[in-house]
C-alpha cells in the first residue's frame, strides 16, 4: 500500500539518535544516525545521559534527515517513532518530539516496537524477498529467533533465557580491555585466530525449543582469561583466544537458526541487530546457505545497528488516516515483539 506521503522515523531507544524518511512505497530516502560515544567512559550505557544527549542532538538530526531526503515538513503523511521496547527516558524524548511535531502538522503518529523494526529489516535490504522468513535478531539488548510470515505478523521461536548476545560480546570485551561497546574490537582482533584454540562450553536446552542462554559462556570465558592471566592455564595468543570465545557465541546463535530452517522447511534466513555486522557470523551463515540452497539475506552494516530507516518502513505499511480520535501513543519499556501496544488494548 502507498501512503499519500513521505513518512518521517524517529529512533532513541537507546544510545543512537536517529531520523530517517521513507517515501510513500516504503523505500528509504535518507537515513541519518548519531551514535552517542559518551558512554565508553562508563563501560556501559547510563540511561539519563544517553536522554540527555537525545533531547539535545534530536532536532537537528530530523532537519538533517528532512533535507537529505530531501522533503519540507509539510510534504510528509505521518512520522513514525520507536516507542518500545527501550530505556524508557530515552524512549520519552523521541515519543514526546514526535507526538508534538504530528500535533502541530496534523498528521498521523504511528508508534512503532523497535524489534519490529530490526526484524523487517532483511524486507528493506530486499524488497522482493519472500515469506515467510527466519529472522535472527541479534543485538546488545535483545537475541531472537522470530518468524515473519508477513510484514507485521510474527512468531516468536526463540529468545534468550538470560543476556543478550551483544551483552555477552561486550562485557567479555571489557575483561580484555576493550571499550564499550566491544563487539566490533572482537571482531577485529579475532579476525585472523584460529577459532579452536580454546573449547568454551555451549549452552544447549532440552527439547526441541529454540532458547538461547550466554550468560554461561560468559562466565566460563570470564574465569578462563583470569586463569591465563596468572598462570593458572597455559598461555594463548589473544588473537586465538578471541576467535575461539566469538566462534562459541556465532555456534550458539547459528545451531538454534539452522536447526529451526530445516524444521520448519523455510528456506529464506537473515541476521538484524547491531550483532549482525560481525563478520564471522555472516561468513557462517552465507556459507551454511551456499551449500544448503538457502536464501540467506546480511543487510548492510548501517542497517543493522540501531537506525531510523527500519521505523520508517514499519511506519509506512502500518500508516492509517488520522480518524481525529487517535490513541495517545506512549513509551512502553517492556514492549514485547507481536503483543498489542497498551493504546490498542481495550478492555
Ligand atoms: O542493535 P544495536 O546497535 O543496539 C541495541 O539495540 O542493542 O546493537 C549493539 C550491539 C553491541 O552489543 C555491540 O557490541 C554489538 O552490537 N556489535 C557487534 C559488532 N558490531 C556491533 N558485535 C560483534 N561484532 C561486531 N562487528
Ligand atoms: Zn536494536
Amino acid at each position: 500500500m502507498f501512503t499519500p506521503g513521505p513518512i518521517l522515523g524517529i529512533e532513541t531507544s537507546c544510545d543512537e539518535t536517529a531520523a530517517a524518511v521513507a517515501s510513500p512505497d516504503g523505500r528509504i530516502l535518507s537515513n541519518i544516525i548519531f551514535s552517542q560515544t559518551l558512554h565508553a567512559a562508563y563501560g556501559g550505557v547510563v540511561p539519563e545521559l544517553a536522554s540527555r544527549e537525545h533531547s539535545g542532538r534530536l532536532p537537528a538530526i530530523v532537519t538533517e534527515a528532512l533535507s537529505a531526503a530531501p522533503i519540507g515538513w509539510g510534504d510528509l503523511a505521518g512520522i513514525a517513532v520507536t516507542a518500545g521496547p527501550g530505556l524508557v527516558g530515552c524512549l520519552l524524548v523521541g515519543v514526546a518530539y514526535a507526538r508534538a511535531a504530528a500535533r502541530a502538522r496534523g498528521i498521523p503518529l504511528i508508534g512503532v516496537n523497535h524489534l519490529e523494526g530490526h526484524a523487517h529489516t532483511p524486507a528493506l535490504t530486499d524488497p522482493e524477498l519472500g515469506y515467510p522468513q527466519l529472522v535472527l535478531i541479534v543485538s546488545g539488548g535483545h537475541t531472537s529467533l522470530v518468524m515473519v510470515e508477513a510484514p507485521g505478523q510474527f512468531q516468536c521461536l526463540g529468545r534468550t533465557r538470560d543476556d543478550a548476545a551483544g551483552e555477552c560480546f561486550d562485557k567479555v570485551g571489557k575483561l580484555l580491555g576493550f571499550d564499550y561497546p566491544a563487539g566490533p574490537a572482537i571482531d577485529r582482533a579475532g579476525e585472523d585466530g584460529a577459532a579452536n584454540a580454546v573449547a568454551f562450553p555451549k549452552t544447549r536446552f532440552e527439547g526441541q525449543g529454540y532458547d538461547f542462554s550466554f550468560s554461561g559462556i560468559k562466565t566460563a570465558a570470564a574465569l578462563d582469561w583470569d586463569k591465563r592471566q596468572r598462570g593458572l592455564l597455559p598461555a594463548v595468543e589473544m588473537k586465538d583466544w578471541v576467535a575461539s570465545f566469538e566462534q562459541t557465541i556465532v555456534d550458539s546463535l547459528t545451531q538454534n537458526l539452522f536447526r529451526a530452517a530445516d524444521d520448519q522447511s523455510i528456506p529464506t534466513v537473515a541476521l538484524a541487530g547491531g550483532v549482525a555486522r560481525n563478520r564471522r557470523l555472516r561468513r557462517v551463515v552465507t556459507a551454511w546457505a551456499e551449500r544448503t540452497g538457502r536464501h540467506a539475506i546480511v543487510p548492510p552494516p548501517e542497517w543493522c545497528a540501531d537506525n531510523a530507516a527500519m521505523i520508517a518502513a514499519v511506519g509506512s505499511y502500518r500508516w492509517q488516516p488520522d480518524s481525529g480520535d487517535a490513541p495517545l501513543i506512549d513509551a512502553v519499556p517492556n514492549w514485547g515483539l507481536g503483543e498489542p501496544p497498551p493504546w490498542m488494548v481495550t478492555t
